[in-house]
């Protein structure tokens, strides 16, 4: 009692997700070894991570993709670890997979209809639907197209309409740059921060590349093995020198050669 009057109000309305001493497996394989990280309401949240660090698993288990052997994913305070993903999608979280996933033989406007299967009023629907047109109007034109045809970052850009189509309180990005061409990359997480900062959803989202999801971010985490080894403001994490020289590629002045060896070995 004492301890809720004390407590500053904002600090826990604020948290739209705990994630706490998450443990998942893959058969006797464990990939997630004790994640906890927290996202606030509002924000854009980057984990960072070389290939192979669990960022996929983590997503996958927040979505109930995958079931947690251990620990707690605490969703504006009700534990959902181990909830079927359609009624996690219904609680408003959406998960856009790693590698798009699209539908390739439906069309677009299929696909974007797909995304609000867990809806039923029609005009919200119609209206969200041009919604995503507004923010991705490549994605109009090419409406009545098979998604398959779809270059890369069209598909990528579908990937996240369908998403928006189920009217997510939390969106879950895994890799949104990956295979993306630089120009692409800038113009995806350029939409991403709108929608964050017009349509208020809250972001989550992992990624190698580490600099754009920095700079997109309002706070980050570093991911190694299945563990987070560093969690702070993005800005922070940004300069900070392990950061920098491992997941950024800057060089530090001393020591350069054996540096450089270490980022090689980190990051391949
Ligand atoms: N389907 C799977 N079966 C067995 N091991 C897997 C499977 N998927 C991923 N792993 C392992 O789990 C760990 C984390 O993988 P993943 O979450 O995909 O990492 P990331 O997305 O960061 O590249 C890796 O060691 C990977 O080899
Ligand atoms: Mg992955």
């Amino acid at each position: 009692m004492l301890m809720q009057e004390e407590r500053p109000a904002q600090a826990d309305t604020s948290v739209i997700l705990t994630v706490r001493n998450l443990e998942s497996y893959y058969g006797p394989i464990m990939a997630i070894r004790g994640v906890s990280l927290e996202v606030r309401e509002g924000q854009i949240v980057s984990v960072l991570g070389a290939n192979g660090a669990g960022k996929t698993t983590l997503l996958k288990t927040i979505s109930g993709v995958m079931d947690p052997e251990k620990g707690e994913i605490l969703y504006q305070g009700r534990d959902i670890a181990g909830f079927d993903p359609d009624k996690i999608v219904r609680m408003g979280i959406v998960h856009v997979p790693e590698g798009r996933e699209v539908f390739p033989l439906l069309t677009v406007e299929e696909n974007l209809k797909m995304g609000a299967y867990v809806r039923s009023d029609a005009d919200g629907i119609r209206q969200d639907q041009e919604m995503v047109y507004s923010y991705f109007p490549i994605l109009a034109e090419r409406r009545r197209q098979a998604a398959g045809t779809l270059s890369g970052g069209q598909q990528q850009m579908l990937a996240i309409g369908r998403g928006l189509m189920a009217r997510p309180k939390l969106m879950l990005l895994d890799e949104p740059s990956l295979g993306l061409s630089p120009r692409l990359v800038k113009e995806i997480f350029t939409i991403i921060r709108r929608l964050n900062r017009e349509q208020g959803v809250t972001m989550m989202l992992v990624e190698q590349n580490a600099k754009v999801a920095l700079e997109v971010a309002d706070y980050g985490y570093v991911m190694e093995l299945g563990r987070m080894v560093m969690a702070n403001d993005a800005r922070r994490l940004m300069e900070s020198k392990d950061v920098q020289e491992f997941y950024l590629g800057v060089q530090q002045e001393t020591q350069r050669g054996q540096k450089r060896w270490k980022q090689k070995k980190t990051w391949r």
